[in-house]
């Protein structure tokens, strides 16, 4: 058994590692996190829709179990990436979100204030894909990207409306009658 022979076959099992691995530690690592970021929105959304719940208005709290329902499509979707490009998936821990809040903008507001940490959060997977010359993670967090921009702008513009119904009765009762009207809708791709 020569030296040469077992160098060789250091060579081609890191050749193997390496053609199974797309993406580095660090990048699987971000991903992780952001799985757990997804989580825990999923559940800080359910503990919205709770709340509406528990004051009769089931159209917004429709909305916020929508939204639930959507982080954890989310959370799924990296699952499989990180799966697909060979990273080890690492379940975290979810922190309990709170159930107290204000009045119903102050939740409105707060979803809207969750949208953009989450879109920063984002961001900054891509910016060390870019770094890391990680094509694929940076293809794969565009459709994610662009999801966070519409989530965004859905979320302000219910601030606003909130802002605007939320000490006339009969403006509340319509804006949750609006809200009831969503659905939720699996992604095609995921
Ligand atoms: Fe998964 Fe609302 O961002």
């Amino acid at each position: 058994f020569s030296v040469k022979l077992l160098i060789s076959g250091i060579y081609s099992l890191f050749l193997t590692i390496n053609l199974i691995l797309m993406v580095s530690e660090k990048i699987a690592k971000l991903i992780n996190e952001q799985i757990a970021h997804e989580q825990y929105a999923a559940q800080y959304y359910l503990s919205m829709s709770a709340w509406f719940s528990g004051k009769d208005l089931d159209g917004i709290a429709n909305y916020f179990r929508v939204q639930s329902k959507e982080e954890l499509m989310h959370a799924d979707k990296m699952f499989d990436y990180l799966n697909d490009v060979g990273g080890e998936i690492i379940i975290g821990e979810i922190a309990k979100p709170p159930h107290e809040f204000e009045n119903a903008t102050d939740i409105f507001e707060k979803a809207l204030a969750h949208e953009k940490i989450v879109t920063k959060s984002i961001f900054n997977i891509v910016k060390n894909a870019n770094e890391e010359g990680d094509f694929a993670t940076t293809s794969f967090l565009q459709w994610f990207i662009n999801e966070q921009v519409e989530e965004e702008a859905s979320a302000s513009q219910y601030v606003t409306k909130i802002k605007m119904v939320c000490d006339n009765p009969s403006a509340l009762y319509l804006f949750d009658q609006e809200l009831s009207q969503r659905v939720f809708t699996p992604d095609a791709t995921a």
